[in-house]
């Protein structure tokens, strides 16, 4: 085994595996995974490539909070995901990158 440090200044991750939004609301088919390819395409626009990631993750442990989401180094949740979110988000992220 090898341990490397991340390259990476933001290692944000969205559960595409989730299936529920908040309120027990049916998600349409691949809304998480659509989310974080919006996601993924606004980021490239705004970060470096290679101090930011956007990938997609499988389970994170927060189904009941509808689309989850976690932003490393930071560790922090982001839950209750929904289409529309994203401009949102990378504000968000912009903020942290500062940071
Ligand atoms: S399936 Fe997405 S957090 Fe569990």
């Amino acid at each position: 085994m090898e341990i490397k440090t991340s390259p990476f200044k933001l290692h944000y991750f969205v559960c595409e595996r989730c299936t529920y939004m908040i309120d027990d609301e049916l998600c349409p088919k691949d809304t998480a995974m659509d989310l974080r390819k919006r996601l993924k395409d606004m980021a490239m626009e705004h970060f470096p490539k290679a101090e930011v990631r956007i990938n997609g993750s499988g389970c994170l442990g927060q189904c009941e909070h509808g689309i989850a989401s976690i932003l490393y180094p930071k560790g922090e949740f982001r839950t209750g995901l929904r289409p529309g979110d994203e401009t949102k988000l990378i504000e968000w992220l912009k903020e942290e990158f500062k940071n």
